[in-house]
């Protein structure tokens, strides 16, 4: 791969990972690419730079523009390890004259990295630096995703180089929105929101409202994973727009596991109860489901159902593990209901409910419990379930107040 010039003497000098299928517990399955740029001026500034083991490809790419001890500057948006992961040995090689970073950037380098001497230069919000023809300005973004975590702007381009927002983890020999298969690309953007972003979505809103009252004008998003967007910056900030409120399309998740098959049958019941309602619904079993997927679809349903049988008085692992990862991730904006099976004691629909409930999700219905094997009228009350949550979800989208249930079982 080749540096890519998104403008006159600014360029793309990152790395390419094919083969990540990780990223803390998030399933990347097309991979991703760690973004780094360039830009040639008076002063020559690199932007960020590229995970440890993809420090020689990034190397390599600026060899091949310019000698990077000619490197004035590099810009540290953000200091998580897939962006900084290769600074001690790029800073060791490049000499810089500044290292420019937010404060609480400094702080983390300086937790990261343990290196008092390096030539930090704070940046505060706002402020404008001069590289000759070019000028770099600086937009806090503190916990968007990290403390540390700012955008850079070069006002001469209109480029706006946004650290991990607006990304999405795709490897991709292309490196422009308009390159790309669009619905791929924005399922990709859609996960990564889900996945990174939704916590911090009500700061999302702030951004996006600050953006727009700054009234930047922006040609190019650059973020630190994936494309560059050109051609779709109003798709990207229209789905921020959407995915900050965590509005939902209108559909219905039935989120389960099962142990003896008869939580199945239950969920079974209940899309058929949802189909009559003209729901659209999925089925997501955990066990052939990863729970970063699972998220990506959560972010924008209404309807959230829960099912899990009891084991040894608690929830089976995958559904516990699941609404640990959720739960960290707040979700909000979405209508919850919990069903299963038990054997003499109960506890899971309860413990989810409690989940549900700590999310602040609409509770409405107390749960469905069936013991041991469900029979036709416990399949007949789960398509009843199904219909009541159909019309509450229609009544919750044409605005009606819903009020969740207190008496949860
Ligand atoms: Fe791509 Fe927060 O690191």
């Amino acid at each position: 791969m080749k540096p890519i010039e998104l403008a006159k003497n600014v360029y793309w000098v990152g790395a390419i990972d094919w083969l990540t299928r990780d990223f803390h517990g998030y399933s990347t399955n097309r991979g991703t690419t760690y973004n780094a740029y360039l830009i040639i001026d008076e002063k020559v500034t690199l932007i960020d730079t590229v995970k440890k083991p993809y420090r020689n490809e990034l190397m390599h790419h600026i060899r091949s523009i310019i000698d990077p001890a000619k490197i004035d500057y590099i810009v540290v948006n953000h200091v998580e390890m897939d962006h900084s992961g290769s600074l001690p040995e790029v800073v060791k090689e490049i000499n810089p004259e500044k290292i420019i970073c937010s404060k609480m950037g400094q702080k983390a380098l300086l937790k990261h990295f343990h290196q008092e001497d390096w030539p930090y230069h704070v940046v505060s919000p706002g402020e404008e630096l001069s590289l000759g023809e070019k000028t770099l300005s600086f937009l806090e973004t503190r916990m968007l995703h990290w403390p540390d975590s700012m955008f850079t702007y070069v006002k001469e381009d209109q480029i706006l180089f946004s650290s991990d927002a607006f990304g999405e983890h795709l490897a991709t020999s292309e490196r422009f929105d308009d390159e790309v298969n669009l619905d791929v690309l924005m399922h990709e953007s859609t996960k990564y929101y889900a996945n990174i972003l939704t916590l911090y979505s009500p700061l999302v809103k702030k951004l996006l409202a600050k953006v727009a009252e700054m009234d930047l004008p922006i040609k190019m998003i650059a973020p630190d994973h994936g494309v560059v967007w050109r051609s779709h910056i109003d798709k990207i900030l229209e789905a921020y727009g959407r995915w900050c409120v965590h509005e939902g399309k209108g559909n219905a998740l039935i989120i389960y596991d099962t142990m003896w098959d008869s939580t199945r049958l239950m969920a079974k019941g209940i899309a058929e109860g949802l189909q009559e309602q003209g729901i659209p619904y999925k089925m997501i079993n955990l066990q052939v489901n990863h729970r970063s997927d699972v998220m990506t679809d959560v972010l924008e349903a209404s309807a959230i159902i829960l099912g899990c049988p009891t084991l040894n008085n608690g929830m089976l692992p995958r559904m516990a593990g699941f609404l640990m990862y959720m739960r960290g991730l707040r979700p909000t904006n979405k209508i919850g209901v919990a069903f299963g099976s038990y054997g003499w004691s109960g506890e899971a629909v309860k413990l989810m409910n409690k989940a549900m409930t700590e999310m602040k999700f609409t509770i409405c219905h107390p749960g469905l419990k069936v013991q041991y094997v469900p029979e036709e009228t416990d399949l007949t009350e789960c398509i009843q379930l199904g219909n009541t949550i159909g019309k509450t979800l229609q009544d919750f989208l044409a605005g009606k107040e819903i009020n969740s249930v207190e008496d949860i079982i």
